[in-house]
């Protein structure tokens, strides 16, 4: 882990994993630890340092197997293998030490953190396993008497099973899983340990008796994202055509056994299949870090959540009249003013801010981190630049970005921010988004870049005389002219630069944008959407009604969230159908659905939890499973399962 990277409280790429299990022993009361270091990278490795902490220290003569134990202060470890020892890709290097310091009596006394260091001192970033210990064989006490089921969410195309007994053991790659196999496990195996560190992780990279070994197989049919599961008497096969489809079969498998852990009628498969593959490319999830900061560690969590779901696109909202966030090269201001807020600051305090000023912004290195933990996940990132509404902390953080002459109150927004939108007619204007875009495209490989085009002011603009005056020059007659002009000239810039421009419905209005590669976010009214896709558009269905996940559950007085879109109750959001709005021959163009998290009222972790999850897991359900698989009651139960922030 470096400094930097420490910084962020993102996840680290691991290309190794430890996994330890405690063995008594005959000679020694407290026993040995055993460890398997895997390689899960592409190259060799050899002459390196092991560094890890774990509470059963070694204390006395370590008794050292196939190590060296070079140093140990409390709970700090460092150990070296013997000269000549080196561990080929997708293999493991094996040792153990003793004179450990009493018997350890719970899964988490085994290694809780751990490094590697290589010949070239680049530090390199270790996952761990649970201790484990010599399985014993448990089978179910009871078996429920009610039919068997299986803790799946989302609910796959088609599933075969026949329920196993057997309770006990963790799910383990066979001999012969490739180092990119490997990779995978160890990717999901953390995944789990992050979103559930209470439970018992589901897989474990070291085979020990009792175990359900799994094995990988490529199978080109199943599509980019597909997968299929076969279970024969304990032992499974995990057939997919990409990482995408082996990680979505590893979390299915994760949440068989954790269903199966719980207990009750939930339980793990000894025979069958289960066939998968999702119904829509886009599965997304939004979230509003402008009215609300959100610390990084935070949006890695939350983008763990959206693994656990199989949601593939996290729409990050950056910007809009609460705040900039995205450091921008070349206008420090945008964050430091633009992500300022208090009672002496260029930015009011807005809804949360208390005497004290708030602030916070995302660096590069944030941005990176998060992009590559996203990448991880099978996820990509789609950032947006809210323009050219919903620009009160650009505006505030640029003054000279304002027609001076340009009436000061002449119109606003919904949200009762005056002037808040970017004028077209001002050269800086350009010249800052092309610094934007510019760090966007360094930043986010994603195809799309998302650029708001939402709730532009009636009246904006036109009491600016520069905009008067380029309007007569265009010849254009209105604001929502002007608007198409304004997102055409920024798709030509992001055309030219290979990117698709993505925006919200509103791009759309008046002669729009071009349709040739435009995706559009439909919000407002689920009914937009059919007209968008006749005139050509892409579209992403988020209807307020159902997928904005801010809104109250109900209409109670006591509820939490917001209500201009009404309520959204968990049944409501599951019930939404997508298909119901957009007519079959518009099909094609439908690209998926999403959920968006819009944060003027979300005040707390709990406000949070309460209102994304379970719906969260309604909406990736939609954008998984054919409506014809779709069963109310078993989601809700399910929905026990989901996790939260
Ligand atoms: C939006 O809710 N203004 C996209």
């Amino acid at each position: 882990m470096t400094d930097q990277q420490q910084a962020t409280g993102v996840p680290d790429e691991a290309r190794f994993h430890l996994d330890c299990l405690w063995q008594p022993t005959e000679s020694d009361p407290a026993g040995r630890l055993v460890f398997e270091l895997s390689n899960m990278g592409t190259e060799p490795v050899e002459g390196f340092r092991l560094a890890f902490t774990t509470l059963r220290f070694v204390e006395r003569d370590p008794a050292a197997d196939n190590v060296r134990l070079i140093d140990r202060r409390g709970y700090f470890h460092e150990v070296a293998p013997p000269e000549g020892v080196q561990i080929a890709p997708g293999g493991v290097w094996r040792f153990s030490l003793g004179g450990i310091t009493g018997v350890p009596q719970h899964r988490g006394e085994g290694i809780v953190s751990a490094y590697l260091t290589p010949v070239d001192g680049n530090r390199q970033a270790v996952t761990v396993g649970d201790l484990r210990r010599q399985a014993s064989g448990e089978t179910r006490a009871t078996v429920a008497a009610g039919p068997a089921r299986y803790a799946l969410t989302p609910w796959p195309v088609e599933a075969e099973l026949t329920p196993s007994d057997r309770l006990s053991g963790y799910i383990v790659p066979a001999d012969g899983t490739t180092a990119e196999e490997l990779s995978t496990v160890s990717t999901v195996t953390a995944l789990f340990r992050r979103l559930f560190p209470l439970e018992p992780a589901p897989f474990s990279l070291m085979a020990l008796p009792g175990d359900r070994l799994v094995r990988f197989a490529s199978g080109a049919g199943l599509g980019r994202e597909g997968y299929r599961l076969d279970f024969q008497d304990d032992e499974i096969l995990v057939t997919a055509a990409s990482a995408a489809g082996r990680q979505y079969a590893l979390t299915a498998l994760g949440q068989l056994l954790r269903g199966a852990r719980a207990g009750g009628d939930f339980r793990f498969p000894a025979r069958g299949h289960i066939l998968d593959r999702p119904r829509f490319a886009w599965r997304g999830c939004h979230l509003d870090t402008a009215r609300r900061f959100f610390l990084t560690g935070d949006i890695a969590r939350f983008l763990d959540s959206l693994a656990y779901l199989r949601l593939n696109v996290f729409h990050w909202h950056l910007t809009d009249d609460e705040a900039w966030r995205l450091e921008i090269r070349g206008f420090p201001e945008l964050t430091a003013v633009g992500a300022y807020r208090g009672p002496e600051a260029a930015l009011p305090p807005q809804l949360g801010d208390g005497l004290h000023p708030s602030s916070g912004s995302y660096s590069h290195a944030d941005v990176r981190a998060l992009v590559a933990h996203a990448a991880r996940l099978a996820i990509e990132i789609v950032p947006e630049i809210d323009i050219p509404g919903h620009s009160t902390a650009a505006l505030a953080a640029l003054p000279a970005l304002v027609d001076p002459d340009e009436a000061a109150g002449s119109y606003a927004s919904v949200q009762g921010f005056a002037n808040n939108a970017l004028n077209p007619a001002v050269e800086l204007t350009w010249t800052m988004l092309e610094a934007v875009f510019d760090d966007l495209i360094e930043l986010f490989p994603s195809a799309y870049l998302h650029v708001g085009g939402d709730e532009v002011a009636e009246g904006a603009w036109l009491s600016s005389p520069l905009t008067v005056r380029l309007m007569k020059d265009l010849g254009l007659d209105d604001a929502e002219a002007l608007q198409s002009h304004f997102m055409r000239r920024v798709q030509a810039r992001l055309t030219r630069r290979g990117r698709q421009l993505a925006g919200w419905n509103e791009v759309g209005n008046g002669v729009g944008v071009e349709p040739e590669g435009t995706l559009l976010t439909v919000w407002q009214k689920a009914a937009i959407g059919a007209g968008l896709a006749q005139r050509g558009y892409d579209i992403v269905m988020a209807p307020a009604e159902a997928y904005y996940l801010d809104i109250a559950h109900a209409d109670g007085w006591d509820e939490i969230g917001m209500s201009w879109a009404g309520a959204t109750s968990l049944e409501a959001t599951y019930a939404y159908e997508v298909g119901d709005d957009i007519p079959s021959d518009l099909l094609p163009r439908l690209k998926g659905i999403q959920a968006c998290i819009w944060t003027e009222l979300i005040d707390s972790r709990a406000h949070f939890n309460h209102l994304v999850f379970p719906r969260l897991a309604a909406v990736a359900e939609a954008g998984w499973t054919l409506p014809a698989r779709k069963d109310w009651s078993r989601f809700r139960e399910l929905s026990a399962f989901c996790p939260t922030l």
